[in-house]
């Protein structure tokens, strides 16, 4: 008797230890990252002085109690010392080194990430961590980072080989676990893979996703040259249409970073598509990450990344990712995004990606997957004017229909049911 329950017992331990390895075990992203990297805005000419200036600029403007709060060093700051094999960043452009740097972030109330590849260099051609993953993990712990990306370029295997990328970043998932310093791990599929061909929305299901990081890249990049940025972000959100069963506390879609409209930016597109930009990744509780010069925001873009009740939709406590309510596949540039919310209330988003002006209709179909009886009044908020829609109740199902311009605008609206609008002839 006694012998079986000790048997028991192994097997529970050896059950619980299988279930923690293999798994990504960080207690981190109960909700989607906010925060600023620097790819969008200066590609891999990063610096300490960037970084600090970004800081202080986050927290000067605000943004750091809006809630963004990681600031990354993307691509661009290491080398290998060729002694201890060691990553260091570049001394020229990192002076005071990386702890003294993720200290000053620290001070500022804010939280340090940075940047690595599991293959043997970075798509910028600097050094990466294949084959050094628990040293590196191990030097990002010891420097107090608290969010690492892990990109997909130059792996051995290639960018979309599923054997060799799980392999690759499982070793990263678990060094980093083995520090015992709680760091975000940011799993970057998109490195390598090709905006207009690749579909890598694999990378949300399991052993990918949430078994892997707190975050996993599910689109190519999301940012051009030649005008072509709005496309690769079009696409990113056409990639997500449905992957809201993968995501909740703990892992994420990643759709990629925000793009600003600031045209000095490496990569920017027009003032009303980085809004839509904005709406739509908080209807899919996407990962926040404002790529561009965050110390010198236009107005339209601080106004855009200080809306709350768009970052409260983001940031939402039912963690339920939306999905698209109405979407004219193949093409996808008439969608209506829906959004459940721990209060009841329910988030859309009218986005015309076309070529054209066009009406885009919520009808009985698309009512259908809401929270909403056939007969409940609501009341629509109109998320960017800050008050009443101008159609500011409907009565499900009634069609509702917006026009929008081409080219990526968007309406943005919560919805409540008015209870006090009822009537006895509703409720019979
Ligand atoms: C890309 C990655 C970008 C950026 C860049 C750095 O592959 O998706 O977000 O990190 O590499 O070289």
């Amino acid at each position: 008797m006694l012998m079986s329950f000790n048997r028991l017992g192994v097997i529970v331990v050896v059950l619980l230890f299988a279930s923690e390895a293999g798994a990504l075990n960080n207690g981190l992203g109960r909700l989607p990252p906010m925060g600023y990297n620097t790819w969008n805005g200066v590609q891999d000419a990063v610096s300490e002085d960037i970084i600090r200036h970004r800081a202080v600029s986050m927290v000067k403007s605000g943004l750091r109690d809006l809630g963004y709060e990681y600031v990354i060093v993307d691509d661009g700051w290491a080398i290998r010392n060729a002694t201890t094999r060691r990553l260091e960043p570049n001394a020229s452009a990192f002076p005071s080194g990386m702890k003294a740097l993720a200290q000053f972030v620290h001070a500022q109330g804010l939280k340090f990430g940075t940047y690595t590849d599991r293959g043997t260099k970075t798509c910028a051609g600097h050094p990466g961590s294949y084959g050094y993953e628990r040293l590196d993990a191990q030097t990002f712990a010891e420097w107090e980072v608290d969010y690492l990306k892990e990109d997909n370029c130059n792996a051995p295997g290639g960018p979309l080989n599923k054997k060799t990328s799980l392999e690759q970043w499982s070793l990263m998932r678990d060094a980093l676990n083995a520090t015992g310093r709680p760091i975000f791990f940011s799993v970057c599929a998109g490195g390598d893979t090709h905006p207009f061909i690749n579909d890598l929305t694999w990378y949300a299901e399991p052993p990918f996703g949430a078994a892997l990081g707190n975050s996993w890249r599910i689109s190519a990049d999301v940012g051009a040259v030649l005008g072509l940025s709005w496309v690769t972000a079009r696409n990113a959100m056409l990639a997500n249409a449905n992957l809201s069963r993968w995501a909740g506390p703990g892992g994420w879609n990643d759709p990629d970073m925000l793009l600003t409209s600031n045209p000095n930016a490496w990569y920017h597109i027009t003032p009303e598509q980085s809004r839509t930009q904005f709406s739509v990744w908080a209807l899919m509780a996407a990962p926040l990450i404002i790529g561009g010069p965050i110390a010198n925001l236009s107005a339209w873009d601080f106004e855009t990344y200080s809306n709350k009740e768009i970052i409260d939709i983001d940031q939402d406590p039912l963690a339920q990712q939306g999905s698209a309510l109405v979407i004219d596949y193949p093409l996808g540039n008439h969608i209506v995004w829906g959004r459940h919310l721990a209060d009841g209330g329910f988030a859309m988003a009218f986005v015309n990606c076309g070529l054209l002006d066009a009406s885009i209709t919520c009808d009985a179909g698309c009512w259908a997957k809401t929270p909403f009886a056939t007969g409940t009044v609501l009341s629509v908020r109109d998320l960017w004017k800050h008050g009443p829609a101008t159609n500011p109740t409907i009565r499900v199902p009634e069609p509702w229909s917006i026009r929008l311009g081409a080219h990526g605008s968007s309406q943005s609206f919560k919805l409540v049911a008015n209870h006090s609008s009822f009537t006895p002839s509703l409720l019979v």
